[in-house]
């Protein structure tokens, strides 16, 4: 018998319970032990009812994800759900915390159904790319009808429980706490067992449900996983039981094998190791009360307004009368946008205390400083900050590409010093990367760590390098589309060729788009300015033209700020360029654009592991997805390196290098791990054990 799934019996009931933290996963032992007590349960004359029930803090919440892709092990969950339904005894489900996926499957296949009042249930396998694969497609919709059912699959959100007993999808609501002794007595109540196969009642206007299946596979594009959820939903209505489940099998093996589903789930498991920090272990919380945010512009506008949304309370300083007039006026801005779109509560702005003076940070957990990208005018806040800020407050810059080292020399207390890089915009992006200088205060960076999760967003460390991961990474990128440009390819090329790889726009699009005379001020000030690098941006901004908002960039622009065609003049400053700086001319392609871009960045990606920037290599995928729009049904640029196989993308660099070695060079990381036909992932288990 399995020690993750136990039977008890109380009188006539036979009470088996999951208990497999943290999410009770229906792993391949889980299976085995469910299968055994129901086994059990059946041969025991004594039991009447079958209660299925989990301890901790949730029924299943699916099949185990990390068993995925491994050798089937029996019973299958198909198979388990089958054998639940199959239950001579009626099998009762008591449902609590987030039922997903293979979970409300079981409980789908179970013959009654319990759930506490805030339990919440959905099938969001679609967002791994594949769909519910343990009867859900064929069960869903004989119990709320094709409408709930392709909405539940297709969007993958949950719904609460007031919603699915309304739906149809449980019999009864339980208060907290009494949820056993509810569905317990339910168990007493009913007879025998009431198949889901069985119903039919939500199929009985036909017309309608195929109205709603074909409004449905009307949308265009829809990634393989929805277009199979709608076929085998279809299914459910025009074919018997069976041939619907083997539909639905066959239908769960092709998402299985697909590459977006391969990224998806890398995706989420990415996502969860990114932010386990070392210093979690070791660094006692601070409470966080108040965050200050030293300059409103539209970075420290946005950071005060996702503050106040999760309910701290936020002092931002600005200079002089008129700062202080503008940022209330972003703020503002900003906070009835939120409102609006009902993603804000009302009431945020009353904790906002917008002021000339300094001296009101005395009182922050946290001072966040974005002002513009000066290292002299940093350093002096920093300086002002180490002496006024409380003891053991932390002291973060937001800064893009400065050392944050200078920033920590300034205040004079460099272990409260970190970096905290929001991308931008802060409203949608959800990445902030922490940017850990050596012998940083493990409790301020878990102090950091607790607000970036507190914000609803993605912490992922880096050292505290200029740039972190994120910046370093967009240099890599863009340089390579620079590179590009010289070669022979326009700028509407470039772009077109990233959107179609799923970018949500180009490099050039966002570069008109931030302002070019972002990147300019940041060359003007370098020391050692690359020699290598296009000059045709530098060349637009001397012209006046900084993209969207001057009108003209790469782009030309309307009135109304709506992108145009490509900037004539931008196109005749790029032949002037090209004819100065003769590089062998490329023969064009989209596949060769994103091919270029992508290995820049999983050349850019290798070095930033090598040198210790980032931990994993799945912490650059999390900051490339969450930081930059990059799709994440592809998992992530150190993924999909894995996935084509680094020597294939070693061998291409090494092409690139022999006709363009001014640019190009294989990061040693990636031609040795190339050379040992490692993959990173293999890597980065290696460097777990170490
Ligand atoms: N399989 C394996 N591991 C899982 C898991 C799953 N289905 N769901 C969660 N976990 C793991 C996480 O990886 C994490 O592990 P670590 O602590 O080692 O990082 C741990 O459980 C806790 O998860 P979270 O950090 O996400 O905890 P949370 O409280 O923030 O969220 C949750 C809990 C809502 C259940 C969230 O984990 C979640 O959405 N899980 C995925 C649910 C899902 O997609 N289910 C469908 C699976 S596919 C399926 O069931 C197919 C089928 O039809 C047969």
């Amino acid at each position: 018998m399995s020690d993750l799934v136990r039977l008890e019996r109380h009188g006539a009931l036979g009470l088996i319970v999951i208990r497999n933290p943290p999410v009770n996963a229906l792993g391949a032992e889980v299976r085995q032990g469910i299968a055994a007590c129901l086994s059990e349960a059946e041969a025991d004359a004594g039991i009447r009812a079958v209660l299925l029930a989990a301890d901790g803090r949730t029924f299943p919440a699916g099949a185990d994800i990390s068993e995925f892709g491994d050798a089937p092990q029996e019973p299958s969950l198909p198979d388990l759900c089958d054998r639940v339904e199959a239950c001579p005894k009626p099998v009762i489900a008591a449902l609590h915390g987030t039922v997903l996926g293979g979970g409300l499957e079981l409980a789908m296949a179970a013959h009654y159904r319990v759930a506490e009042e805030t339990t919440l249930l959905g099938l969001p396998e679609v967002k791994l790319g594949i769909l519910p694969g343990a009867g859900g497609t064929q069960r869903t919709p004989r119990l709320v009808g094709i409408k709930v059912a392709l909405d539940m699959m297709l969007s993958g959100l949950p719904i609460k429980a007031v919603d699915a007993e309304r739906l149809g999808l449980i019999d009864e609501i339980s208060p907290l706490r009494t949820l056993r002794l509810d569905a317990a007595a339910l168990a007493a109540d009913v007879d025998a067992p009431r198949r889901t196969r069985d119903a039919r009642s939500q199929f009985d206007d036909g017309a309608a449900c195929m109205a709603d299946i074909a409004k449905r596979r009307a949308l265009p594009n829809r990634p393989l996983a929805s277009r199979k959820i709608i076929d085998c939903v279809e299914a459910a209505l025009l074919v018997p039981f069976e041939i619907g489940l083997d539909m639905e099998r066959e239908a769960f093996a092709e998402c299985l094998a697909s590459p977006s589903s391969a990224g998806l789930r890398h995706a989420f498991f990415a996502e969860r190791a990114a932010t386990k920090f070392p210093e979690l272990a070791s660094g006692v919380p601070h409470q966080l009360d108040t965050i200050g945010v030293v300059g409103a512009g539209v970075m420290g506008s946005g950071i005060a307004m996702a503050c106040l949304d999760a309910g701290f309370a936020v002092t931002v300083i600005e200079q002089g009368e008129a700062g202080v007039t503008d940022a209330l006026s972003r703020i503002a801005a900003l906070y009835e946008k939120g409102v609006a779109a009902g993603k804000m509560g009302e009431g945020a702005l009353t904790d906002l205390n917008l002021t000339t003076q300094m001296e009101a940070l005395s009182t922050a957990d946290i001072i966040i400083e974005c002002v513009s990208e000066d290292l002299e005018t940093k350093r002096d806040i920093f300086a002002k900050l180490g002496k006024l800020a409380k003891p053991e407050a932390v002291l973060a810059s937001n800064t893009s590409y400065l050392d944050v080292g200078a920033l920590a020399q300034a205040s004079n207390r460099p272990q409260d010093v970190l970096a905290l890089r929001f991308s931008a915009p802060v409203q949608r992006m959800g990445l902030v990367e922490i940017g850990v200088p050596e012998g940083a205060n493990p409790r301020g960076v878990t102090a950091a760590h607790n607000l970036v999760k507190t914000l609803g967003k993605t912490p992922v460390r880096s050292a505290a390098v200029p740039g972190l991961i994120g910046n370093q990474m967009l240099s890599a990128y863009r340089a390579a589309a620079d590179r590009l440009l010289l070669r022979g390819a326009q700028p509407a090329q470039v772009d077109a060729a990233m959107r179609s790889f799923g970018m949500p726009m180009g490099p050039y699009e966002a570069q008109d788009d931030e302002g070019l005379d972002i990147g300019w001020a940041r060359r003007k000030a370098m020391k050692n300015p690359d020699p290598e690098a296009l000059l045709l941006p530098d060349i637009l901004c001397e012209n006046g033209q900084f993209g969207r908002r001057s009108g003209k960039g790469y782009y030309i622009y309307n009135d109304e700020g709506k992108r145009g065609a490509a900037n004539p003049e931008m196109l005749t400053m790029l032949m002037g360029e090209r004819r100065m700086r003769p590089l062998p001319k490329l023969e064009v392609t989209p596949e060769l654009i994103q091919n270029h871009l992508l290995y820049a960045l999983i050349n850019a990606g290798a070095t930033l592991l090598e040198a210790g920037t980032a931990a994993r290599p799945g912490d650059i995928d999390v900051v490339m997805v969450h930081g930059f729009g990059y799709p994440r049904h592809r998992g992530g640029p150190m993924h999909e390196a894995d996935a084509r196989s680094l020597f294939e993308v070693s061998r291409s660099i090494a092409a690139f290098a022999k006709e363009d070695p001014a640019h190009w060079r294989c990061a040693p990381l990636l031609a040795r791990l190339a050379a040992e036909r490692m993959r990173f992932a293999q890597y980065q288990a290696a460097e777990a054990q170490k």
